[in-house]
């Protein structure tokens, strides 16, 4: 083992003039070759490197991506243990998704175990610790631990997608939360609903303003799309998570953020007619009308192909910012509303939550939806998504007995600014006025104030990339990391204070971070290379 150590140390001296080492890999459960190659092909996929562009470069956003010159040994299956640098090994007493590493040996309560296991040795071996050194257990502590990406308001490609995907490998979260549909963009090939994605995916033009400024914009004249994900894609992408235990929890956001359907189906929407698929952000007062039959088939035509295409246990049906003035002004959703005895309009919001939501247990899933659901009531069965830090939201949760996924927007909007002064200190202008520093996700607590019982209903949390100004991939990551990481380790429950995540995050996570290529923001790190924008960058948004 002495001798191995040397080599890898010399390997990561002359890591472009020698072969690289190998570490011979035994594993005593041949359930477990699929991690094992997925693994390799985890390592294999050093950002650009097998075109010889090392170093680092500029993006399209003008950040800096560093390929580092890091060397991992070449992974080696071997039959004989005896031989082996690293045995793997399944231990039935443990925890799932726990897993031990000591004296060469990963042992995990489960694949999942093993796969969460093997990324924390890409970090431990590419920070320069010695196989035969790494000493780690981790039991996470909650069950949800992902994060969405919004592909509404931009769209990012498959390869893209998978580099999310990756960078939540990485950090050992296993959910992706995936933003399929918005007022700006259906982005979900649905085969009864063609002009879904023939209209609905396309708008014409962006306006150049922040959030709330739009009726004085300017606008670009480009068409933006036709940008969406056909069904062999999003196959393709669920089982590519699926490799890295990741599962893909789609959501179809409903009755608002609706107005790419709208314009695409007009019957769908109380007026009837006059609908595009928005060029610019906010919340629309257009929602789908709730007081029409055929409203609800949609409704459950798209999920049933929803859930055709994604074997998720989970199903996310939305339900934010849905004002209701237009069903207080449509004769169809008054008249329902008779029918129905509700007196207020929010109720036909708890009307269909209940009513997909149903239709989503029934086919034995579950259906998640944001806190906003709460308001005009909500059914137990329903997971909450507590995000909004509205007053009195998150008490009415609690009250009425739903589980819970913690994304609060203080702690876990990656779409906020990372520092203090932000154009100061050369971060793209975002529409978000707010600002979320690292040290603000690494100190969430999700389960803060909760009683022992409602602590038990806190099934995990997750952080989430809003794209209104995330017009390219290299933003995002640049708005993920190393945040995310934070996030991570509170859902991991592996943190020991702040200065010790920072040595870690420096030691550890950003040598990961350069040798995948994945863009990060420097601002908590001490010592780093500053980044700056490319000169005479202009952001359109
Ligand atoms: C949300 O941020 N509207 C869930
Ligand atoms: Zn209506």
């Amino acid at each position: 083992m002495k001798l191995k150590s040397a080599l890898f140390a010399l390997a990561a001296l002359f890591a472009c003039a020698c072969t690289r080492p190998e570490l011979k890999v035994y594993l005593s459960d041949s359930g477990l070759e699929k991690e094992l190659l997925v693994w390799q092909e985890m390592l294999a996929r050093h950002k650009d490197a097998e075109a010889g562009k090392r170093g680092a470069c500029r993006t399209e956003m003008g950040y800096v991506r560093i390929v580092s010159d890091r060397e991992m040994p070449a992974v080696r299956r071997c039959e004989n243990e005896a031989a082996a640098d690293l045995v793997i090994a399944l231990d039935d007493g443990m925890p799932e998704e726990a897993f031990r590493i000591a004296d060469g040996r990963l042992t995990a309560g489960s694949p999942a175990g093993v796969f969460l296991g093997l990324q924390e040795l890409t970090l431990e071996l590419l920070s320069g610790t010695e196989l035969d050194s790494v000493c780690v257990e981790i039991n996470p502590e909650f069950a949800h631990r992902g994060a969405l990406l919004d592909c509404g308001r931009h769209f990012f490609s498959v390869e893209e997608v998978k580099e999310f995907i990756d960078i939540l490998a990485l950090n050992k979260m296993n959910v992706f939360h995936w933003h399929l549909t918005e007022d700006q963009g259906w982005r979900i090939a649905i085969d009864k609903y063609p002009l879904l994605t023939e209209i609905g995916s396309v708008r014409h033009h962006t306006d150049e303003a922040r959030y709330n400024d739009w009726r004085d914009a300017s606008r670009d004249s480009l068409q933006y799309g036709p940008y969406f994900y056909t069904k062999e894609q999003i196959r393709d992408i669920v089982a590519y998570a699926a490799d890295r235990h990741i599962k893909v929890v789609p959501e179809i956001d409903m009755p608002g953020h609706m107005l790419a359907a709208l314009a695409s189906y007009p019957h769908l929407g109380c007026r009837g007619q006059g609908y595009e698929v928005w060029t610019h952000w906010g919340i629309s007062p257009d929602v789908v009308c709730l007081g029409r039959e055929s409203s609800y088939e949609f409704l459950m035509d798209v999920i049933d192909e929803v859930l055709a295409l994604f074997p998720s246990d989970m199903i996310h049906i939305g339900g934010d910012e849905a004002p209701t003035v237009r069903w207080e002004e449509c004769p169809d959703c008054r008249r329902f509303m008779e029918e129905h005895g509700m007196k207020e309009a929010g109720e036909l919001q708890k009307y269909m939550s209940r009513l997909v939501g149903d239709h989503i247990r029934a086919a034995g899933r579950s259906c998640i939806v944001w806190d906003d659901a709460i308001d005009g009531g909500l059914d137990t069965a329903a997971v909450v998504m507590n995000w909004s830090c509205r007053p009195g939201r998150l008490d009415a949760v609690r009250a009425n007995g739903n589980r819970i996924i913690q994304t609060a927007k203080y702690n876990c909007y990656l779409d906020y600014y990372q520092t203090y002064e932000p154009l100061k200190n050369g971060e793209v202008d975002m529409g978000a006025r707010r600002y979320l520093p690292l040290q603000r996700c690494y100190e969430f607590d999700p389960l803060a104030g909760f009683s022992e019982d409602e602590a038990a209903r806190v099934i995990g949390l997750q952080g989430n990339v809003w794209t209104e100004y995330m017009p390219s991939f290299d933003q995002v990551e640049f708005m993920l990391l190393p945040r995310l990481t934070a996030l991570a380790e509170v859902g991991l429950g592996t943190k020991l204070g702040y200065d010790d995540f920072l040595t870690r995050l420096k030691e550890k996570y950003v040598p990961a971070y350069e040798y995948f290529g994945f863009v990060y923001a420097p601002f908590a790190l001490d010592g780093t290379e500053p980044y700056c924008l490319s000169e005479g960058y202009k952001v359109k948004y």
